[in-house]
């Protein structure tokens, strides 16, 4: 099958974006014509998939009803997200405008999970802060006081793939882990030595709690003030898997109290207006967001968990793969619909 005259329009592209899927494309099973917009998805910018068949957004694009219906009316019909949340597509709207949709479910766990740990290594000993505090000349250590993490207990919410791959990374560290998932792997736990728990025990045991489980409707400010007051006094919160997982004003009341002692945060819930974006000549207007970075022991990050190369190298093949799939399988079934028609009239005849 040619898929040269396949058009698929990428949206919220940056430079490495386009870096890693023009390479990918090049390989002899794709070559598909692919437009690259810097623009986000948005009803405003939906003009610019025009003459595609195949829309790619990111994780902070806009697939709510009304963008996807324009997408339906401009003829789209796959919806190839480079990305494994889908969140933020409304599927209903999807189905009933007749466009597929698929994503990446894994392209590098070990990158999420490695930075999560990245995360609290810097957090528990100010590594972040040291950095600052050496480049003026200022040697003295006194506030960078951390904890052993041997011994302590780490409480992980959501055991997939990127659960897992940090429960591996713990192994190391002579930590006890407790998880919660409402699908456990009583396979992995034993393996990881991993005991799963029910939430309230989690939240009242662990020095250390990171959440990988989805953003869905049920989960939605699983982290809030009620839940918040049955943590361990000074516990460390961990987010690299979606924004609205955590109430942030909750949470900046737990950093007030001193209930949390650290957070560290690689998503946030109102991130699409500034993450991945350079936004140093203008004032934050989010009060939030400029309340969180203020706390010496926060760090926020700008969503770059994913952010390897080996992770986008799959991204790309991935979404390519998916989008060569979805015409493939569409031929198959147009020639299979094809020979039971000239079978029925071949029946009709004889
Ligand atoms: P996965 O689908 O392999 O695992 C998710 C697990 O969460 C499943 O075992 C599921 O049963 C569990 N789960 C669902 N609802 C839950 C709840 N209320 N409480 C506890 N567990 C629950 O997903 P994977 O690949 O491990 O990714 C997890 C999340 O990480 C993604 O949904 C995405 O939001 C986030 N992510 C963040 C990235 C970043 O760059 N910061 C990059 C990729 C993913």
């Amino acid at each position: 099958m040619r898929f040269s005259q396949i058009h698929a329009a990428c949206f919220d592209t940056k430079d490495y974006t386009r870096k890693f899927l023009e390479e990918a494309n090049r390989s002899p099973e794709f070559g598909f014509e692919i437009s690259f917009f810097e623009s986000r998805l948005t009803l405003q910018s939906v003009r610019m998939a025009e003459g595609a068949e195949v829309v790619c957004p990111f994780v902070n694009d806009d697939l709510s009803a009304p963008v996807i219906r324009s997408l339906g009316k401009m003829g789209v019909r796959l919806i190839a997200l480079r990305c494994a949340g889908i969140n933020h597509v409304d599927l209903n709207t999807a189905e009933k405008c007749g466009i597929s949709v698929v994503h990446v479910p894994a392209y590098s766990p070990a990158a999420i999970a490695e930075y999560t740990l990245g995360l609290l290594l810097t957090l528990n000993r100010h590594i972040h802060r040291a950095f600052n505090r050496v480049r003026e000349n200022n040697f003295s250590i006194s506030g960078f006081m951390g904890f052993d993490l041997r011994g302590k207990t780490v409480g992980i919410i959501g055991t997939g793939k990127i659960g897992l791959a940090f429960a591996r990374l713990l192994q190391g560290f002579g930590v006890r882990i407790l998880a919660f998932d409402p699908a456990p792997n009583p396979a992995a736990a034993q393996k990881l030595e991993m005991d799963y728990v029910p939430l309230d025990w989690l939240f009242a045991e662990s020095d250390v709690i990171s959440l990988h489980c989805p953003l869905t409707p049920e989960n939605v400010y699983l982290i809030r003030e009620e839940t918040i007051q049955k943590m361990k006094d000074g516990v460390t919160l961990l987010n690299t898997s979606r924004g609205k997982l955590v109430n942030t004003s909750d949470l900046i009341e737990g950093l007030k109290s001193g209930k949390i002692s650290r957070a560290g945060l690689d998503v946030y819930e109102e991130e699409s207006e500034y993450f991945f974006e350079d936004r140093s000549d203008r004032p934050i207007r989010d009060d939030t967001l400029a309340r969180l970075t203020t706390f010496p022991n926060v760090i926020v990050s700008s969503h770059q968990a994913f952010f390897t190369k080996e992770a986008l190298e799959n991204i790309a093949q991935m979404t390519l793969w998916n989008i060569a799939n979805f015409f493939r399988n569409e031929e198959l079934a147009k020639r299979e619909n094809y020979q039971k028609s000239a079978y029925q009239s071949l029946q009709e005849v004889f």
